[in-house]
Protein backbone atom coordinates (compact mmCIF):
# COMPACT_ATOMS: atom_id res chain seq x y z
CA UNK A 1 0.00 0.00 0.00
CA UNK A 2 1.09 3.69 -0.26
CA UNK A 3 2.84 5.38 2.50
CA UNK A 4 0.80 8.07 3.18
CA UNK A 5 2.31 11.32 5.37
CA UNK A 6 -0.24 13.78 7.06
CA UNK A 7 -0.03 17.55 7.22
CA UNK A 8 -1.57 19.69 9.58
CA UNK A 9 -2.39 23.79 8.16
CA UNK A 10 -2.78 25.14 12.04
CA UNK A 11 -1.23 28.57 11.56
CA UNK A 12 -3.72 31.23 9.37
CA UNK A 13 -4.78 34.70 10.18
CA UNK A 14 -7.46 33.88 12.65
CA UNK A 15 -8.91 37.63 12.32
CA UNK A 16 -12.66 36.27 13.37
CA UNK A 17 -11.05 34.87 16.64
CA UNK A 18 -9.16 37.87 17.85
CA UNK A 19 -8.07 39.03 19.84
CA UNK A 20 -7.34 35.38 21.66
CA UNK A 21 -5.40 34.96 17.80
CA UNK A 22 -2.99 38.06 19.26
CA UNK A 23 -1.00 35.30 21.27
CA UNK A 24 -1.07 32.28 19.50
CA UNK A 25 -3.29 30.58 16.37
CA UNK A 26 -6.14 29.30 17.02
CA UNK A 27 -5.87 25.93 17.10
CA UNK A 28 -4.74 25.67 20.43
CA UNK A 29 -7.53 27.09 22.16
CA UNK A 30 -9.71 24.55 23.86
CA UNK A 31 -12.65 22.55 21.99
CA UNK A 32 -14.33 21.58 25.74
CA UNK A 33 -11.52 20.01 27.19
CA UNK A 34 -8.35 19.64 24.99
CA UNK A 35 -6.59 22.01 22.38
CA UNK A 36 -8.40 22.31 18.91
CA UNK A 37 -5.48 20.82 17.11
CA UNK A 38 -5.90 17.42 19.22
CA UNK A 39 -8.86 16.68 17.06
CA UNK A 40 -7.08 17.05 13.70
CA UNK A 41 -4.28 15.23 15.04
CA UNK A 42 -6.36 12.40 15.77
CA UNK A 43 -8.29 12.17 12.85
CA UNK A 44 -4.81 11.37 10.99
CA UNK A 45 -4.45 8.90 13.18
CA UNK A 46 -7.03 6.86 13.54
CA UNK A 47 -6.38 7.32 9.52
CA UNK A 48 -3.46 4.99 10.21
CA UNK A 49 -1.19 8.25 9.48
CA UNK A 50 2.40 8.00 11.56
CA UNK A 51 4.55 11.00 9.90
CA UNK A 52 3.20 14.31 10.52
CA UNK A 53 3.84 17.91 9.75
CA UNK A 54 2.67 21.02 11.46
CA UNK A 55 2.65 24.66 9.49
CA UNK A 56 2.19 27.19 12.16
CA UNK A 57 3.48 30.69 12.35
CA UNK A 58 6.79 31.36 14.41
CA UNK A 59 5.10 32.20 17.41
CA UNK A 60 3.18 29.42 17.68
CA UNK A 61 5.12 26.59 16.30
CA UNK A 62 7.11 26.39 20.16
CA UNK A 63 4.13 25.54 21.85
CA UNK A 64 3.12 22.77 19.34
CA UNK A 65 6.69 21.52 20.21
CA UNK A 66 5.68 21.43 23.63
CA UNK A 67 2.79 19.24 23.38
CA UNK A 68 3.83 16.82 20.62
CA UNK A 69 7.50 17.21 21.08
CA UNK A 70 9.15 14.47 17.96
CA UNK A 71 5.57 12.24 18.60
CA UNK A 72 7.58 9.40 19.41
CA UNK A 73 5.96 8.89 22.97
CA UNK A 74 2.72 8.49 20.27
CA UNK A 75 4.68 5.96 17.99
CA UNK A 76 4.87 9.00 15.53
CA UNK A 77 6.84 11.18 13.93
CA UNK A 78 5.84 14.83 13.94
CA UNK A 79 8.04 17.35 12.49
CA UNK A 80 7.08 21.27 12.18
CA UNK A 81 7.65 23.97 9.84
CA UNK A 82 6.69 27.52 9.55
CA UNK A 83 4.06 29.40 7.27
CA UNK A 84 5.59 33.16 7.22
CA UNK A 85 2.33 34.51 6.53
CA UNK A 86 -1.32 33.13 5.93
CA UNK A 87 -0.59 33.16 2.06
CA UNK A 88 -3.50 29.93 1.46
CA UNK A 89 -3.80 26.55 2.35
CA UNK A 90 -2.52 24.78 -1.04
CA UNK A 91 1.16 26.83 0.31
CA UNK A 92 0.96 23.89 2.82
CA UNK A 93 2.30 21.76 -0.12
CA UNK A 94 5.04 24.06 -1.39
CA UNK A 95 6.34 24.13 2.46
CA UNK A 96 5.78 20.70 2.48
CA UNK A 97 7.74 19.34 -0.55
CA UNK A 98 10.84 17.87 1.24
CA UNK A 99 8.56 16.58 3.78
CA UNK A 100 6.07 14.68 1.81
CA UNK A 101 8.88 13.15 -0.54
CA UNK A 102 7.63 10.07 -2.73
CA UNK A 103 4.31 9.73 -0.91
CA UNK A 104 0.58 10.80 -1.25
CA UNK A 105 -0.25 13.40 1.68
CA UNK A 106 -3.48 14.16 3.70
CA UNK A 107 -3.88 17.61 4.56
CA UNK A 108 -6.39 18.56 7.17
CA UNK A 109 -6.98 21.88 8.83
CA UNK A 110 -6.51 22.76 12.28
CA UNK A 111 -9.91 23.80 12.81
CA UNK A 112 -11.44 21.16 11.35
CA UNK A 113 -13.52 18.29 13.49
CA UNK A 114 -14.71 15.07 11.80
CA UNK A 115 -16.78 12.95 14.89
CA UNK A 116 -18.37 9.35 13.54
CA UNK A 117 -17.07 6.00 11.77
CA UNK A 118 -13.73 6.63 9.94
CA UNK A 119 -14.05 4.33 7.40
CA UNK A 120 -14.79 6.28 4.61
CA UNK A 121 -11.12 8.57 5.02
CA UNK A 122 -9.32 4.95 5.75
CA UNK A 123 -11.26 3.89 2.30
CA UNK A 124 -10.25 7.48 0.43
CA UNK A 125 -6.83 7.09 1.29
CA UNK A 126 -6.16 3.30 0.49
CA UNK A 127 -8.28 4.10 -3.04
CA UNK A 128 -6.64 7.74 -3.79
CA UNK A 129 -5.19 7.82 -7.03
CA UNK A 130 -4.42 11.17 -8.15
CA UNK A 131 -6.63 13.73 -5.71
CA UNK A 132 -9.58 12.60 -3.30
CA UNK A 133 -11.70 15.59 -1.61
CA UNK A 134 -15.33 14.81 0.60
CA UNK A 135 -18.44 16.69 -0.44
CA UNK A 136 -20.77 17.57 2.54
CA UNK A 137 -24.28 18.59 2.69
CA UNK A 138 -24.63 22.36 4.62
CA UNK A 139 -27.14 24.57 5.25
CA UNK A 140 -24.19 27.13 4.34
CA UNK A 141 -22.34 26.59 1.15
CA UNK A 142 -21.42 29.53 0.21
CA UNK A 143 -18.55 30.11 3.22
CA UNK A 144 -16.73 27.35 1.40
CA UNK A 145 -15.50 26.08 -1.92
CA UNK A 146 -18.38 24.26 -3.14
CA UNK A 147 -18.54 20.93 -5.49
CA UNK A 148 -21.35 20.58 -8.08
CA UNK A 149 -22.46 16.80 -9.40
CA UNK A 150 -23.71 15.53 -12.68
CA UNK A 151 -26.72 13.33 -12.42
CA UNK A 152 -24.33 10.35 -11.84
CA UNK A 153 -23.02 11.64 -9.34
CA UNK A 154 -19.59 12.83 -10.93
CA UNK A 155 -18.06 16.03 -9.95
CA UNK A 156 -18.16 18.39 -12.86
CA UNK A 157 -17.68 22.20 -10.89
CA UNK A 158 -15.55 23.20 -8.16
CA UNK A 159 -15.88 27.17 -7.41
CA UNK A 160 -14.20 28.71 -3.54
CA UNK A 161 -17.19 30.49 -1.74
CA UNK A 162 -19.63 31.08 -4.61
CA UNK A 163 -22.34 34.03 -3.61
CA UNK A 164 -24.69 31.34 -5.73
CA UNK A 165 -23.92 27.90 -4.65
CA UNK A 166 -24.44 25.48 -7.46
CA UNK A 167 -25.24 22.85 -5.21
CA UNK A 168 -25.53 22.65 -1.77
CA UNK A 169 -21.86 19.98 -1.13
CA UNK A 170 -19.33 22.10 0.98
CA UNK A 171 -15.47 20.53 0.67
CA UNK A 172 -14.53 19.62 4.18
CA UNK A 173 -10.99 20.69 4.92
CA UNK A 174 -9.06 17.44 4.46
CA UNK A 175 -8.21 16.31 1.22
CA UNK A 176 -5.87 13.95 -0.08
CA UNK A 177 -3.42 14.14 -3.10
CA UNK A 178 -0.61 12.13 -4.76
CA UNK A 179 3.20 13.63 -4.74
CA UNK A 180 2.18 15.58 -7.61
CA UNK A 181 0.65 18.25 -5.46
CA UNK A 182 3.69 20.31 -4.73
CA UNK A 183 4.82 21.23 -8.21
CA UNK A 184 1.46 21.79 -9.05
CA UNK A 185 0.77 24.34 -6.25
CA UNK A 186 4.10 25.97 -7.05
CA UNK A 187 2.43 26.92 -11.15
CA UNK A 188 -0.99 28.18 -9.44
CA UNK A 189 -1.02 32.42 -9.30
CA UNK A 190 -2.16 34.08 -5.87
CA UNK A 191 -6.05 34.57 -5.92
CA UNK A 192 -7.17 38.35 -5.07
CA UNK A 193 -7.24 37.85 -1.77
CA UNK A 194 -3.43 36.91 -2.11
CA UNK A 195 -3.99 33.60 -1.48
CA UNK A 196 -2.86 29.77 -3.32
CA UNK A 197 -6.01 28.48 -3.24
CA UNK A 198 -6.82 24.66 -2.59
CA UNK A 199 -9.39 25.08 -5.06
CA UNK A 200 -7.36 26.32 -7.71
CA UNK A 201 -4.36 22.79 -6.53
CA UNK A 202 -7.95 20.83 -6.66
CA UNK A 203 -9.21 21.96 -10.40
CA UNK A 204 -6.18 20.95 -11.72
CA UNK A 205 -6.94 17.03 -11.27
CA UNK A 206 -10.83 18.18 -11.98
CA UNK A 207 -9.60 19.29 -15.03
CA UNK A 208 -7.48 15.89 -15.85
CA UNK A 209 -10.29 13.99 -14.56
CA UNK A 210 -7.82 12.51 -11.89
CA UNK A 211 -10.28 13.59 -8.76
CA UNK A 212 -13.00 11.42 -7.02
CA UNK A 213 -15.07 13.57 -4.71
CA UNK A 214 -16.59 11.86 -1.99
CA UNK A 215 -19.73 12.56 -0.23
CA UNK A 216 -19.85 11.83 3.23
CA UNK A 217 -23.16 10.60 4.93
CA UNK A 218 -25.05 12.40 7.42
CA UNK A 219 -23.30 9.30 10.05
CA UNK A 220 -20.44 11.91 10.36
CA UNK A 221 -20.47 15.13 12.17
CA UNK A 222 -17.85 18.07 9.88
CA UNK A 223 -17.46 20.89 12.53
CA UNK A 224 -15.38 23.49 11.87
CA UNK A 225 -14.28 25.78 14.93
CA UNK A 226 -12.56 28.93 13.68
CA UNK A 227 -15.20 31.64 14.65
CA UNK A 228 -16.87 32.46 18.43
CA UNK A 229 -20.21 30.80 17.42
CA UNK A 230 -18.85 27.87 15.57
CA UNK A 231 -16.17 27.21 18.98
CA UNK A 232 -19.32 27.11 21.17
CA UNK A 233 -21.09 24.92 19.00
CA UNK A 234 -18.12 22.00 18.58
CA UNK A 235 -17.45 22.65 22.12
CA UNK A 236 -20.85 21.75 23.44
CA UNK A 237 -21.11 18.90 20.60
CA UNK A 238 -17.89 17.42 22.26
CA UNK A 239 -18.84 17.84 25.51
CA UNK A 240 -22.68 15.97 25.31
CA UNK A 241 -20.86 13.35 23.77
CA UNK A 242 -18.44 12.88 26.31
CA UNK A 243 -20.70 13.21 29.00
CA UNK A 244 -23.15 10.69 27.98
CA UNK A 245 -20.61 8.17 27.00
CA UNK A 246 -17.54 8.85 29.35
CA UNK A 247 -15.35 7.89 26.18
CA UNK A 248 -13.34 10.87 25.44
CA UNK A 249 -13.43 12.64 21.05
CA UNK A 250 -10.12 13.36 20.07
CA UNK A 251 -7.79 11.54 22.46
CA UNK A 252 -4.55 11.46 20.72
CA UNK A 253 -2.96 9.07 23.02
CA UNK A 254 -6.28 6.72 23.33
CA UNK A 255 -5.83 6.70 19.12
CA UNK A 256 -2.86 6.14 19.07
CA UNK A 257 -3.18 3.02 21.22
CA UNK A 258 -6.20 2.37 19.22
CA UNK A 259 -4.39 1.78 16.49
CA UNK A 260 -1.51 0.18 18.01
CA UNK A 261 1.18 2.73 17.22
CA UNK A 262 1.77 2.34 20.91
CA UNK A 263 1.51 -0.79 23.16
CA UNK A 264 -0.06 -1.13 27.01
CA UNK A 265 4.21 0.15 28.34
CA UNK A 266 3.77 2.74 25.80
CA UNK A 267 0.67 4.04 27.26
CA UNK A 268 1.58 3.45 30.86
CA UNK A 269 5.09 5.55 30.17
CA UNK A 270 2.90 8.22 29.15
CA UNK A 271 0.18 8.00 31.88
CA UNK A 272 3.38 8.24 34.47
CA UNK A 273 4.96 11.29 32.83
CA UNK A 274 1.44 13.09 32.72
CA UNK A 275 0.66 15.50 35.86
CA UNK A 276 -2.16 14.49 37.86
CA UNK A 277 -5.39 15.63 35.66
CA UNK A 278 -8.97 14.39 35.26
CA UNK A 279 -7.05 13.14 31.44
CA UNK A 280 -4.54 11.19 33.32
CA UNK A 281 -7.53 9.84 35.23
CA UNK A 282 -9.16 9.28 31.67
CA UNK A 283 -6.15 7.45 30.32
CA UNK A 284 -5.50 5.23 33.29
CA UNK A 285 -9.28 4.01 33.33
CA UNK A 286 -9.00 3.15 29.50
P1 LIG B 1 -9.45 30.15 7.25
O1 LIG B 1 -10.69 29.79 7.99
O2 LIG B 1 -9.56 30.35 5.80
O3 LIG B 1 -8.81 31.45 7.85
P2 LIG B 1 -8.16 31.80 9.24
O4 LIG B 1 -8.02 30.65 10.14
O5 LIG B 1 -6.92 32.52 8.95
O6 LIG B 1 -9.24 32.68 9.95
P3 LIG B 1 -9.91 34.08 9.60
O7 LIG B 1 -10.72 33.87 8.37
O8 LIG B 1 -10.74 34.31 10.83
O9 LIG B 1 -8.85 35.11 9.45
O10 LIG B 1 -8.36 29.01 7.52
C1 LIG B 1 -8.71 27.67 7.53
C2 LIG B 1 -7.68 26.90 8.31
O11 LIG B 1 -6.43 26.87 7.64
C3 LIG B 1 -7.38 27.41 9.68
O12 LIG B 1 -7.15 26.27 10.51
C4 LIG B 1 -6.11 28.23 9.49
C5 LIG B 1 -5.41 27.51 8.39
N1 LIG B 1 -4.64 28.35 7.46
C6 LIG B 1 -3.27 28.43 7.58
O13 LIG B 1 -2.68 27.84 8.50
N2 LIG B 1 -2.57 29.15 6.66
C7 LIG B 1 -3.18 29.80 5.64
O14 LIG B 1 -2.48 30.41 4.82
C8 LIG B 1 -4.61 29.73 5.55
C9 LIG B 1 -5.33 30.45 4.46
C10 LIG B 1 -5.29 29.00 6.47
Amino acid sequence: MKNTKGIILAGGAGTRMYPMTQLYSKQLISVYDKPMIYYPLSTLILSGIREVLIISNVETIPYYKKLFKDGSHLGMKIEYAVQDAPKGIAEAFIIGEEFIGDDQVCLILGDNIFYGYLDFLRYAIKENEGATVFGYYVKDPERYGVVEFDESGQAISIEEKPKIPKSKYAVPGIYIFDNTSSARSKKIAPSNRGEVEITDLIKTYLSEENLKVKKIGRGIAWLDSGTPESLLDASAFIAAIEQRQGLKVGCIEESAYQMKFIDKKGMDQIIEEMPNSYYRDYLKGL
